[in-house]
């Protein structure tokens, strides 16, 4: 059985040009002119893309007392009906627990996956355990990411040390460590001094963590990877102070990403200002909205290539659990949606305004992601040999984005009211139809785990620093360092 994609105009990260795809068993098998297959779908007046790949999701995440209310099924069809085809979630051990725990709970959540999808695996605590069984996620599950919570202290948090000890190990295995940066302590000196004051408000979420307390995790974070001869990628950077710190570290030379998410893009701190306790609530996610100029950086790193890609950090709670935070900003559970809206938001307020190409768009949500991420061209190409994780977007089609007509299971969309113009008309993924002109056809459990091996970079500037080994922790100890 052969199906072929007709008619339409194929974006790349670098290419823009007519041509038909024809795909078999799963793979693009020929790209180009009047080609025939069993199955054809007229993409006229369309562009031909790879599928997005959502580099950070939270799916039925145990997170602030409760669980993020969309799972592996409702939060994959969701990214299909936008064109996303692959998305990466964390995996997220319980402190003091291996990661091959972790990994058995992400394992049995992830087969009701309508679309592909990888894991990061997140470092929340530091021992001989978890040094050990590095080795293993990364050799042998395939799995070459490793996230860093910064923030959340008394939770997730990891302090200098053991961020220091966890990048030299993963420089070691060529792996990749992540963080989520912003200064814990910080925050929560600030947010213990907001509530004191009676500032009790989802507002005060945002006045807890400014944009110095990410720009200053970020700076940390470069230089412990710098020191430790690691690659780093900063996932959902959201202003000026820390894209400043990417971008300088890029100029001089360091293996450093930058991800803006499409909300902090898109939205600004007006939402938590003088609008009612569930509409700020609902919005509340750490890094919270910046202001404008915030705004105006993301993009222009998005233009010039500091920024590298755009994910949603999709965290969904329903207005019912954002409520365990009445009277208490901080026990708001943290998170937003945006798996279904990410790429016709871009579209729009990036190809659309002329802020972004065609080209770059493809490669902020999808190429890039797959080269950082090292499972292209499998995922983020229209290639020969390559999945046919394919959207087909219609420049024309609109709609106005609205919860009563997403996927996602929460009863709010952020983006509610927003016009999008460029809309999938076909998403494929692995060469099964899931969308088709706005009418899903999902399959629960079509999804499948893509195995990432490590690149091995290194920052070139520490390159001397290679064939160092990583200390292993000095005692065996189960306990979190940082405590829960
Ligand atoms: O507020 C957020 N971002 N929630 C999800 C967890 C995280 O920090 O990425
Ligand atoms: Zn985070
Ligand atoms: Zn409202
Ligand atoms: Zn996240």
């Amino acid at each position: 059985m052969t199906t072929v994609i007709k008619n339409g105009t194929i974006v790349t990260a670098d290419l823009t040009y007519k041509a038909d795809v024809l795909i078999e068993g799963g793979v693009i098998t020929e790209i180009g002119q009047d080609l025939k297959g069993d199955k054809q779908l007229d993409a006229t007046g369309c562009y031909v893309m790879p599928g997005g790949i959502d580099p950070h999701t939270h799916l039925e995440m145990p997170f602030m007392g409760t669980y993020s209310s969309d799972d592996f099924e409702s939060g994959t069809r969701a990214a299909l009906a936008g064109g996303t085809t692959m998305v990466v979630d964390f995996a997220l051990p319980n402190p003091g627990e291996g990661l091959f725990e972790a990994l058995k709970r992400w394992d049995n959540k992830s087969t009701r996956a309508n679309c592909d999808y990888s894991f990061h695996m997140a470092v929340t605590w530091w021992g001989e355990q978890v040094f050990d069984e590095m080795e293993k996620v990364v050799r042998e599950r395939g799995i070459n990411t490793f996230k860093h919570f910064m923030a959340y202290k008394g939770a997730l948090m990891v302090n200098d040390d053991e961020l220091y000890a966890s990048f030299q190990r993963l420089a070691e295995l060529g792996a990749t460590p992540m963080v989520h940066a912003e200064n814990g302590d910080v925050v929560a000196e600030l947010s213990a001094k907001l509530l004191a004051e009676g500032n009790t408000g989802p507002e005060a979420h945002a006045y807890s963590r400014p944009p110095q307390v990410e720009g200053e995790a970020t700076n940390r974070a470069i230089m412990i990877a710098d020191m430790a001869g690691a690659p780093l990628y900063v996932v959902h950077v959201s202003c000026e102070e820390s894209h400043e710190a990417i971008r300088r570290a890029r100029m001089q030379g360091k293996r450093v990403w930058g991800e803006p998410l499409i909300q902090h893009l898109t939205l600004d701190e007006s939402e938590y200002f003088d609008k009612d306790w569930d509409h700020a609530a609902r919005r509340v996610m750490s890094p919270p909205f910046r202001n404008k100029k915030h705004q105006d950086s993301l993009w222009a790193g998005l233009q010039s290539g500091s920024l590298s890609c755009v994910a949603t950090d999709h965290c969904a709670f329903t207005t019912e659990q954002k409520r365990y935070g009445v009277g208490d900003f901080t026990k708001i559970p943290n998170g937003t949606g945006g798996l279904e809206d990410r790429i016709p938001m871009l579209w729009t307020q990036g190809v659309g305004t002329g802020r972004l190409t065609m080209n770059e768009f493809v490669a902020v949500t999808s190429t890039n992601i797959a080269k950082i991420l090292n499972c292209y061209p499998k995922k983020g190409a229209i290639l020969v040999g390559a999945d046919a994780d394919i959207m087909v977007l219609d420049p024309e089609k609109e709609k106005t984005i609205s919860a009563k007509s997403q996927q996602s299971s929460i009863d709010y969309n952020v983006f509610e009211g927003q016009h999008v113009k460029g809309l999938p008309r076909f998403v494929l993924t692995r060469g099964q139809i899931a969308v088709m002109d706005g009418d899903m056809q999902t399959q629960e459990g079509h999804g499948e785990f893509v195995a990432r091996e490590p690149n091995g970079t290194v920052n070139q500037a520490l390159s001397k620093w290679k064939g160092l080994t990583a200390p292993r922790p000095v005692e065996r100890t189960g306990i979190p360092a940082s405590g829960v």
